[in-house]
């Protein structure tokens, strides 16, 4: 079966095609940064306003990339939530009008869910069951996982995700967004241990985020550092270092549990932070120790792309689900 998927839940317009006797044959990507940067964060109606424009083309484009044609496609996946709704009503609206016209069936994906199965894509894909590590800038989640839609939520954030805080911390210290990929090149400069951050929660048994603190710690020795006339670039770069090494060593300490709590040794990481460098190595020697493995996507498809969404979709559509002719998504939606 040929799958067209369509992610547009956010900033990024995602389209793919995925077959499942041959496994990804095109995916293209328009981001929308450049578009929201000088905001400083996403701004819903400029997305969705760009989204209507990006969609059709990036279609037209992967058919001629694998190409195919239209008439070859057998089912459409879309992202339906969560997501800002007026975004995800372009990618829904657009599924649904084609399947129609196409006479296929359409199913919507959860956006998570086409983080958590990422790594599907790779060469050497994880078995189930094993633990995943969601953290993307909506979300941060441990989740056993047990087979195609067999999701067991084994802790979460009680307040932002560890994304939201890599954004809003580099937003405090005056760089772009997304401040995720800024902090972390930024740290590269940074001298180990000169500013000592905590690791919440991890002094008491659970496995719940919490980063809202952390991000205050950061602001308050930022503000601390700046009245000392110690406001400079190094100081900057020492301080995305710490921030970053207390995230890091906040999710491996967390993730560490979750397997011992569910005797697993797979861990899958997914979603936009899955892509820190500095949390992939720490987590490989955390699995090494413990005899087990990491998986992960190739950067471009730990971020939001169409790809997830074709191949997530593509297993709901072989298992026999199906959407009708109504257009639902939802801002909010527990996996
Ligand atoms: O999964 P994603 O593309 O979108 C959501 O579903 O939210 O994740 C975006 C988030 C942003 O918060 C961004 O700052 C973060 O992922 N991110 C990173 C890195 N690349 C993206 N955070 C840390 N290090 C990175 N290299
Ligand atoms: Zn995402």
């Amino acid at each position: 079966m040929l799958v067209l998927g369509l992610e547009t839940s956010c900033d990024e317009t995602g389209v793919a095609l995925y077959d499942s006797e041959r496994g990804l044959l095109a995916d293209a990507l328009f981001s929308q940064i450049d578009l929201h940067r000088v905001f400083g964060g996403v701004v819903p109606e400029l997305a969705s306003r760009d989204h209507v424009k990006r969609t059709l083309p990036l279609i037209k484009q992967v058919l001629a990339d694998a190409g195919h044609e239209a008439k070859d496609i057998g089912g459409i996946a879309y992202t339906a939530g969560p997501g800002l709704v007026g975004a995800l009503l372009v990618g829904a609206s657009c599924a649904q009008a084609l399947a129609f016209a196409w006479d296929v069936p359409s199913i919507g994906v959860h956006h998570m869910e086409g983080h958590l199965l990422a790594p599907m894509l790779e060469e050497h894909p994880p078995k189930f069951p094993f633990v995943a590590l969601l953290v993307s800038g909506g979300h941060t989640q441990l989740v056993r996982v047990d087979g195609i839609g067999r999701y067991q939520l084994l802790g979460e954030s009680i307040d932002d995700a560890a994304g939201e805080a890599f954004d809003k911390t580099a937003k405090m210290l005056g760089l772009n967004y997304p401040g995720g990929p800024e902090i972390a090149r930024l740290a590269e400069q940074g001298v180990a241990k000169r500013f000592k951050l905590p690791r919440p929660m991890t002094d008491r048994p659970g496995l719940e985020f919490s980063f809202s603190g952390l991000k205050t710690s950061t602001l308050n020795a930022w503000q601390k550092s700046v009245a000392q006339g110690d406001g400079g670039e190094q100081t900057k770069a020492d301080l995305a270092h710490a921030f970053q090494a207390a995230v890091v060593d906040t999710l491996t300490i967390k993730c560490r549990r979750a397997l011992e709590q569910t005797g697993l040794n797979s861990l899958v990481i997914a979603g936009g932070v899955s892509a820190n460098q500095a949390l992939r190595v720490s987590l490989e020697s955390m699995l090494k120790k413990l005899g087990g493995k990491v998986f992960y996507a190739r950067p471009r498809f730990c971020t939001d792309n169409g790809a997830m969404i074709a191949y997530a979709g593509c297993q709901r559509l072989l298992a026999g689900q199906r959407e009708g002719l109504e257009i639902n998504v939802r801002a909010r939606w527990p996996m």
